[in-house]
């Protein structure tokens, strides 16, 4: 099989200490052993998560099975649910609401632009029976940055539940689940946690816990009701209703570590300084941002237009056949029309970056495309 370097928004490269994990031999998911590292990983996550509050699971599975147990719990059908989308993920919220529930409502944002605050609050003043509100903070299929912390403080003077899509986002840019009164958050494994795909870290404040209890909803995997259970009645020997990828636990609870490590100011700020760099890099080439202003954009994840002389599928594949480097495309209504490129992690480093803009400015030549190309 070739190997190709990930520069696409998650699944990204990762180190081989992380790896290693992966092919570690089997150990039980249960007993003592297993409960302390399970305990620790938890613990190392609700700090990543700035949070002393929150009740954390780790559910197996992609981030859409947080995705769906957020809102299976919350389903009760005597209040309403907002989602409020500007992009491919938003929209799944929309679907997977509406597969649960009738009394769906849903305020459309525009594709590259962040979530406008006073129309979520208009929304709420005028539907009184909002209880829950669902949005994205970065939507990934846009490199749109969404106003968490400010909406979240609407959700709670409303009171309604804010739940959070953190896919793209917890380990790479500021989360502060207490102070910003949030919810529900749900992420996975393979993006800024730095680990590969198959876990779902899922927390709930106590707050949204008073909700999904008066809820009711469906399920019982998809329940966070069953996850509480078991860590209640089962804390001392099998905290989780069903068997747990041991190898990938260790690899995240090694991941947290460092990312604590590092320090998450530092973090954060790093994640910034590579996504102004590629921000600017790109603008230099000739090519358009998809979300113009800086302000609104994430720093985990860069979308552009294609080139005026170089469509973004020839880009992609170009990248992809001559240089061994993959980079994501457009999803759903943009597909063809830009790229995107994933900075997460260790993938937000200058040794990641240089030599991918180096070969985009390489692919550029190539197509013939002259211009004041990487100073
Ligand atoms: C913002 C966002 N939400 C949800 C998802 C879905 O995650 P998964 O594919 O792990 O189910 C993704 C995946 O890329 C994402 O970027």
């Amino acid at each position: 099989m070739k190997r190709y370097r990930l520069r696409i928004p998650g699944p990204i490269d990762l180190e081989p200490e992380v790896l290693a994990f992966m092919s570690a031999p089997l150990r039980a998911h249960y007993g003592h052993d297993w409960v302390e590292l399970y305990t620790e990983t938890l613990t190392l996550l609700k700090q990543v998560w700035q949070t002393k509050e929150a009740s954390v699971f780790l559910m197996p599975g992609p981030g859409s099975v947080g995705m769906e147990a957020a809102i299976a719990s919350l389903s009760g059908d005597t209040h309403k649910l907002l989602v409020l989308t500007n992009g491919f993920f938003g929209e799944r919220w929309v679907t997977i609401a509406r597969s649960y529930s009738s009394r769906v409502s849903v305020l459309e944002g525009t594709w590259g632009r962040a979530l406008d605050v006073d129309a979520v609050e208009q929304v709420l003043k005028r539907e009184r029976d909002i209880r829950a509100v669902i949005m994205v903070h970065g939507e990934t299929s846009t490199g749109v940055l969404n106003p968490l912390r400010e909406i979240s403080m609407l959700c709670e003077r409303y009171g309604a539940v804010l739940v959070a899509d953190m896919v793209a986002t917890l380990g790479g840019t500021e989360i502060a689940l207490d102070d910003w009164h949030i919810g529900i958050g749900v992420s996975a494994t393979q993006k800024c946690l730095e680990c590969p795909p198959g876990l779902a870290p899922v927390a709930v404040s106590p707050h949204a816990w008073e909700l999904i209890e008066r809820s009711k909803g469906p399920g019982w995997y998809i329940n966070l009701r069953t996850w509480q259970h078991f860590a209640r009645e089962w804390g001392d020997w099998h905290p989780h209703p069903v068997t747990l990828p041991t190898g990938l636990t260790q690899a995240l609870r090694y991941s947290l570590t460092t990312i604590l490590d590092e320090g998450l100011s530092q973090r954060w700020a790093r994640h910034w300084e590579i996504a102004t760099m590629v921000r600017t890099t790109l603008a230099k080439l000739g090519f358009e941002l998809f979300v113009s202003d800086a302000r609104e954009a994430m720093n985990t994840v860069t979308a552009a237009k294609g080139h005026p002389q170089l469509p973004a599928t020839a880009l992609i594949r170009a990248l992809k056949e001559k240089h061994r480097i993959l980079i994501g495309g457009g999803i759903e209504r943009l597909s063809g029309q830009i790229f995107r490129i994933g900075h997460m992690g260790p993938t937000a480093t200058r040794e990641a970056m240089v030599p991918t803009l180096l070969a985009i400015e390489d692919v550029l030549r190539s197509a013939g495309v002259a211009g004041p190309v990487g100073d």
